[in-house]
C-alpha cells in the first residue's frame, strides 16, 4: 500500500477561507471583527518568525490584530499588567503570549493571568479542565489541527485504536483527551506511550491511528506501523541546512518507509505545522462569537 499524503497546507488554506467568509458575515451583521494580540518578549529568532506568521494570517483573515513587542528585560509585574490591560480591552478576543519567556519571568503565572475566555492557546488550567470533561470552548491549536486533519482526511475515528507517542502538555495529553471524548470526530480507544513504556512497538503496531509527537527523528520505523494505519507526524526536527541556507526539517516518522505501509500520512514540513496557526485563528473567531453571545 502507498499512503495518501495529506497536505496540511491545503487543508489549512481551506479552513482559512471558511474563517475569512465567516468574519465578513459577522462584520456585516455586528460591525466588529475578531481581535488578536500576540505579545512577544525579547527577540528570539524562532519566536519572532512564529509571531510574524500569526500576525500575517490574522490580517489576511480580516481580524483586528496587534503585535505587542516588549523588551527582554520587562519585569514580570509589567507583563502581568499588560495582560490585564488586554483582558479588559473589548476589541481583543484572543491573547497569545509567545513562549518561551525569559528566565526571570514565571511562565505559569503569566499564562494563568490570561482571561480563560481570551486564552486562544488553551493553556490555562480552566481550559485544560474543560477539555478533559468534554466542555472545551478552545482546543489547543496543534491537537485541534490533528483532529481536523483526521476528519477532513476521511479517517474513521469512532471505535478506532489510537496510539499517541509522547505525553507533552501541548500535544500528547490534550490529543489523547480529545479523541477519547464521546463526541463527533472522537470516541476512539486511546493509548498513550512515552519514555517509561516497556515495549512501544507492541502498542504502535496495534494502532489504526498513530499520532507521533516524540521529538526524535525516525522514532517510528515501518516495522512499528500496522498495514493501512493513518499516521500523523507532529515532529519538527532540524536535521541540517538546505543548499539555500534554510533549516532542513524532518518529522519523527521514517516517512519514506512508513508511507509504503500506511493508508494516510502527513508530511514534514507541510503537515500538522500549517494547521496550528489556522486553529489559533479558529479559536480567536470562537472567542469573538462567544463575546457576541455574552453582550
Ligand atoms: N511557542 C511555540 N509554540 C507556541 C504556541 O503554540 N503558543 C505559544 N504561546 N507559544 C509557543
Amino acid at each position: 500500500m502507498s499512503a495518501k499524503i495529506i497536505s496540511g497546507t491545503e487543508v489549512a488554506k481551506q479552513i482559512r477561507e471558511e474563517i475569512k467568509a465567516e468574519v465578513q458575515e459577522l462584520k456585516a451583521k455586528y460591525g466588529s471583527v475578531p481581535g488578536l494580540v500576540t505579545i512577544l518578549v525579547g527577540e528570539n529568532p524562532a519566536s519572532v518568525s512564529y509571531v510574524t506568521a500569526k500576525q500575517k494570517t490574522a490580517k489576511e483573515l480580516g481580524f483586528y490584530s496587534i503585535q505587542d513587542n516588549q523588551p527582554e528585560d520587562i519585569t514580570e509585574e509589567q507583563l502581568l499588567a499588560l495582560i490585564d490591560k488586554y483582558n479588559k480591552d473589548e476589541k481583543i478576543h484572543g491573547i497569545l503570549v509567545q513562549l518561551p519567556l525569559p528566565k526571570h519571568i514565571n511562565e505559569t503565572k503569566v499564562l494563568y493571568a490570561i482571561d480563560p475566555d481570551k486564552d486562544v492557546d488553551a493553556f490555562h488550567p480552566v481550559n485544560v479542565g474543560k477539555l478533559v470533561i468534554g466542555e472545551a470552548v478552545f482546543k489547543p491549536c496543534t491537537p485541534a489541527g490533528i483532529q481536523e486533519l483526521l476528519i477532513r482526511g476521511g479517517v474513521e475515528i469512532s471505535g478506532a485504536e489510537v496510539v499517541v507517542v509522547g505525553r507533552s502538555n501541548i500535544v500528547g495529553k490534550p490529543i489523547a483527551n480529545m479523541l477519547l471524548q464521546k463526541a463527533k470526530g472522537a470516541n476512539a480507544t486511546v493509548t498513550v506511550v512515552h519514555t517509561g513504556t516497556k515495549d512501544i512497538a507492541a502498542h504502535t503496531r496495534r494502532a489504526d491511528i498513530l499520532i507521533v509527537a516524540a521529538g526524535k527523528p525516525k522514532a517510528i520505523t515501518a516495522d512499528m506501523v500496522k498495514e493501512g494505519a493513518a499516521v500523523i507526524d507532529v515532529g519538527v526536527n532540524r536535521i541540517g541546512v538546505t543548499p539555500e541556507g534554510k533549516a532542513k526539517l524532518a518529522g519523527d516518522v521514517d516517512f519514506d518507509a512508513v508511507k509504503e505501509k500506511a493508508s494516510l500520512i502527513t508530511p514534514v514540513p507541510g503537515g500538522v505545522g500549517p494547521m496550528t496557526i489556522t486553529m489559533l485563528m479558529k479559536n480567536t473567531l470562537e472567542a469573538f462569537k462567544y463575546s457576541l453571545k455574552n453582550k
